[in-house]
């Protein structure tokens, strides 16, 4: 009889390289992320790769083959790289899941061999989802190739894909093994994913870094024009503000209700699936962001000098404010969007708790949002969207 109190303490470590070319045989970034625990003994890879990265630069198997070579003594292919569809697409195909589950069976993939990810913040998730589920967990070192997968997702500890019609309904928490965020990676990634996956360093500025906010301001033109310097900095400065989140929240694995780092992601989300996804994730966060930033003005939290400046810098980078899919009702005439916020509830679990602003840099919780001043914030943006 009685309780025996069971208490368990499992520190994660993973590091983050900030690196350009990191298939070059001499650079041994990638080598170091791999062999870290055991620098002696040979490490078994299995590399997935983004389809959409695979056809833009055709040569990138046999680069990695020629990387694996040079380090023959330390890594093996268990296999050429699978080449899997990039996008959501492939967080939306149980079949593409399946599909990886058997081949890393089929592949005698153990829980010290590595799944070496290279790809965009979709594959990233599912394919980390699959070697998460896997034996409990195969190590998974990433190499994100989109601005969002660099500056947000590919740095963070969770996975997973989209079920029963609701984004990320299955995934796991499950700190990478290493990242490799390398800039050269983002050099063909088309101009419409460099700017979206700005949103997320937008957010983390708006939510926590003022001086950064601004930093984006002085660099607006340059960024929107996809300058690979600026981009890059904007992407280790935005990475680096995620980590210190995740690492000093006191909440890694989310499991409260309050969730800063997800500024203007109940609107996001829904407006993904409302868009049957044409929207980008991160054009849907800054369509959110807008949103929220114009609700918090509404509701007398935010000044309107704020709210003015989010908007231009927003749209300065090229990132949309509006979109149809914000209209779209439901057979009660209301805007579908609305059913958004009970479904981050449910997300989140517990109480709604949406983060606002109240000042450039800094967020606030609220538990509630009315649904009328909801709809005013939707005018204005509408207004002004009809006004460019
Ligand atoms: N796990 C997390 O913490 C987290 C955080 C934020 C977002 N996400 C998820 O990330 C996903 C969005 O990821 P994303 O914005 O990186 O886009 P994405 O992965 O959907 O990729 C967009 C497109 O770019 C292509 N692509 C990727 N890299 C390329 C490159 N270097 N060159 C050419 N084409 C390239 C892909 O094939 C795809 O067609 C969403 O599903 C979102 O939910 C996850
Ligand atoms: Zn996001």
């Amino acid at each position: 009889m009685g309780v025996h109190w069971q208490r368990i303490a499992v520190p994660f470590e993973y590091p983050v390289y900030f690196t350009r070319d990191a298939f070059a045989p001499g650079n041994r970034d990638l080598l170091d992320a791999i062999t870290r625990k055991e620098p002696a003994r040979r490490h078994r890879l299995l590399v997935v790769l983004d389809g959409g990265v695979a056809t833009a630069t055709v040569t990138l198997p046999d680069r990695i083959a020629a990387y694996v070579a040079a380090h023959a003594d330390h890594l093996t292919l268990a296999a050429p790289p699978v080449v899997v569809t990039g996008g959501e697409a492939v967080k939306n195909d149980p079949a593409a899941l399946d599909e990886l589950q058997r081949r890393l069976h089929a592949l005698g993939m153990d829980r010290q061999s590595v799944v070496v990810i290279v790809g965009g913040g979709a594959v990233l998730d599912m394919v980390g989802y699959a070697a998460a589920t896997t034996h409990r967990g195969v190590r998974v070192v990433r190499l994100p190739t989109t601005v969002l997968g660099q500056n947000d997702s590919g740095v963070s500890v969770k996975n997973g894909v989209n079920a029963f019609g609701a984004k990320n309904f299955l995934g796991t928490f499950a700190p990478p093994f290493a990242v490799v965020n390398d800039r050269e990676l983002l050099a063909t990634l088309p101009r419409r994913d460099v700017i979206a996956g700005m949103a997320e360093a937008v957010k983390v500025a708006l939510v926590r870094d003022a001086e950064f906010f601004a930093w984006n301001e002085a660099h607006a033109a340059g960024l929107a024009a996809g300058d690979l310097d600026l981009v890059s900095a904007q992407v280790e400065r935005s990475a680096r503000l995620h980590l210190a989140h995740i690492a000093t929240s006191g909440d890694p694995f989310e499991l409260g209700s309050a969730r800063p780092l997800d500024f203007g992601h109940w609107a996001a989300h829904k407006l993904e699936i409302l868009s049957d996804h044409r929207l980008r994730h991160g054009e849907a966060v800054a369509i959110g962001m807008a949103l929220d930033t114009c609700y918090a003005a509404e509701a007398g939290i935010l000044d309107q000098a704020h709210r003015d400046r989010i908007l231009a810098l927003l749209a300065r980078l090229g990132l949309p404010l509006w979109d149809v899919a914000l209209r779209l009702c439901g057979p009660d005439e209301r805007p579908r969007l609305l059913e958004g916020l009970a479904e981050f509830r449910e997300h989140l679990g517990g109480e709604l708790t949406v983060t606002l602003l109240d000042d450039i840099g800094h967020g606030v919780e609220v538990h509630e949002m009315h649904p009328d001043a909801i709809l005013r914030a939707l005018d204005f943006l509408a207004y002004r969207d009809a006004g460019r």
